[in-house]
């Protein structure tokens, strides 16, 4: 019988036996569009990081069911969102990750609503930093961002990554970049791009050794 073992699993083997724990990656889906450009690109870098020995957990948020955020300010008085729903796996995600990688389309300058309702979410981060000041704690914890839209005009960038920075500043993840990708509209585009799934590759096998 011939049994297969890829790179990325004789790596994570290989750490667990030296003591290193594996990093723990979780790989945010943001658009709405099932198998779209960013679902591409970002299926590219996970696989990179996982060939960088990464423990990578995937999260598609269109699958999951959340309301937005309802701005009650129940968060601000104890520190957690008052809501309970599938929110919570992501909140989970997030605390157990080291590396945080969000993949999303440009929609209007800023984020699809799936993925800007995930952030507003995301508001107990806040309310325990600034409110009742409980962090986060200093950690080393990173954040990327595998970006796509479609015209090419990369001025649509800034506004999009500026959101996500502060996501990022707001949980205590370190922001490491994006890698973005403009001109990619329709489905499939990606795929076809000359380079795209190969930096995106090479980009998350980066951010997973960082
Ligand atoms: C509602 C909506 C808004 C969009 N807004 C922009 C935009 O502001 N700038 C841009 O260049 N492309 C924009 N696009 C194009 C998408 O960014 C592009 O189609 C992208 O490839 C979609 O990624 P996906 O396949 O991962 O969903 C928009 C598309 C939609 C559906």
């Amino acid at each position: 019988m011939v049994t297969r073992i890829s790179d990325a699993l004789l790596l994570s083997l290989a750490m667990a036996m030296s003591g290193n724990q594996a990093v723990k990656l979780v790989g945010i889906y943001g658009s709405p569009r099932q198998g779209g450009n960013s679902d591409t690109l970002l299926d590219a870098a996970l696989k990179g990081a996982e060939q960088a020995g990464a423990d990578v957990h995937r999260i598609t948020v269109r699958d999951l069911q959340f309301v937005p955020c309802q701005g009650c300010q129940y968060c601000s008085r104890h520190g957690e969102c008052r809501i309970k729903d599938d929110m919570g796996v992501i909140y989970e995600a997030l605390d157990d990750s080291d590396v945080v990688l969000l993949g999303s389309p440009i929609y209007f300058t800023s984020l699809p609503a799936q993925a800007k309702a995930m952030i507003d979410r995301c508001q107990p981060y806040w309310a325990r930093k600034y409110v009742l000041k409980q962090g986060p704690p200093e950690t080393d914890r990173i954040g990327g961002f595998v970006c796509c839209c479609g015209t090419q005009d990369d001025r649509f960038l800034a506004c999009t990554e500026q959101i996500v920075k502060t996501w990022y500043f707001i949980m205590g993840v370190k922001y490491r970049g994006s890698m973005f990708v403009p001109g990619l509209d329709a489905p499939g585009d990606a795929a076809k791009h000359p380079t795209a799934a190969k930096d995106a590759f090479i980009y998350g096998k980066q951010l997973a050794r960082n």
